[in-house]
């Protein structure tokens, strides 16, 4: 427990610089969908929205998992604004190369952002379809699977088929060590999934508030998964998140 205070009090530091010396800072708004071929397929995406007509209480109140769903195409405005809700740079930050680039939309033990969020595109307007890592930093997506996959996700996810029905979802991995580095073996127990936790929770809350649905889904073959996805051996996967219209079935 002594341990754990100390590394938090080992930060207030670099938390207090962050309030001292940091001009909050006014992100460029890019208004169009940017594509950039070289050297991988990119989109760099539409500034997110920070202000909107839902308020907070009725997201909370509205949320639910949905698991079955249209497949309408989805604009790219749409998925901008829900990358951003999962880990987009609400604080931008030079000289604390931990939290490459920033300060998130979703809090994090240490500020050492462990996960990394991909999009699967199946039916987005303005988007090829296939397998995109999330680029915080820059608000941007470079493809890294040039194919839709989220069917054969789908299967590996014992075949839950909202994820291939949806035309797009998130999917989470982690990065253990950048947390476990600092944090141990509390790190790997505990704080990864908080962190995978806090994330997810924004994008409930966003799909909510964009008249869109999502579902949190855990579980799945982790082999299967990790092939599927081409996963590098560092990331271990967490979560798939179907993002899309939603067909309004009550389960309870
Ligand atoms: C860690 C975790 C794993 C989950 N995995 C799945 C899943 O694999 N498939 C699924 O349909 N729902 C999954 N869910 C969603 C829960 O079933 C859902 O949150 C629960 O039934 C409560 O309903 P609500 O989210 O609408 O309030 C998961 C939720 C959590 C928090």
């Amino acid at each position: 427990m002594k341990l754990v205070k100390r590394s938090f009090l080992m930060l207030l530091p670099l938390i207090i610089g962050f309030g001292c010396t940091q001009k909050v800072q006014t992100p460029e708004v890019q208004n169009d969908l940017t594509m950039i071929e070289n050297p991988q397929l990119t989109y760099v995406l539409p500034s997110p929205r920070v202000e909107g007509s839902t308020s907070v209480e009725t997201a909370i109140n509205h949320r639910r998992s949905h698991r079955s769903y249209m497949n309408d195409a989805l604009t790219a405005e749409e998925l901008s604004q829900v990358l951003w809700a999962a880990y987009g740079i609400s604080k931008p930050l030079q000289g604390y190369p931990q939290t490459r680039g920033g300060l998130r939309t979703a809090p994090s033990a240490g500020a050492r952002y462990p996960l990394e969020i991909y999009a699967l595109v199946g039916n987005v307007r303005g988007i090829e379809p296939g397998v995109y890592r999330y680029d915080s930093r820059e608000h941007k997506i470079s493809r890294v699977i040039e194919r839709d996959i989220k069917q054969e996700l789908a299967v590996a996810a014992l075949n839950q088929e909202m994820i291939s029905e949806a035309p797009a979802c998130l999917f989470y991995s982690a990065v253990y060590s950048r947390t476990t580095d600092r944090y141990g073996d509390r790190g790997r127990e505990r704080y990864v999934c908080m962190d995978l936790g806090h994330s997810a929770e924004n994008v409930y809350l966003q799909a909510e508030a964009l008249h869109l649905g999502t579902c949190a889904i855990g579980a799945f073959e982790d082999e299967a998964v990790r092939k599927v996805m081409q996963l590098p051996e560092e990331e271990e996967p967490l979560y798939i998140m179907p993002i899309g219209k939603y067909y309004d079935v009550s389960e309870f």
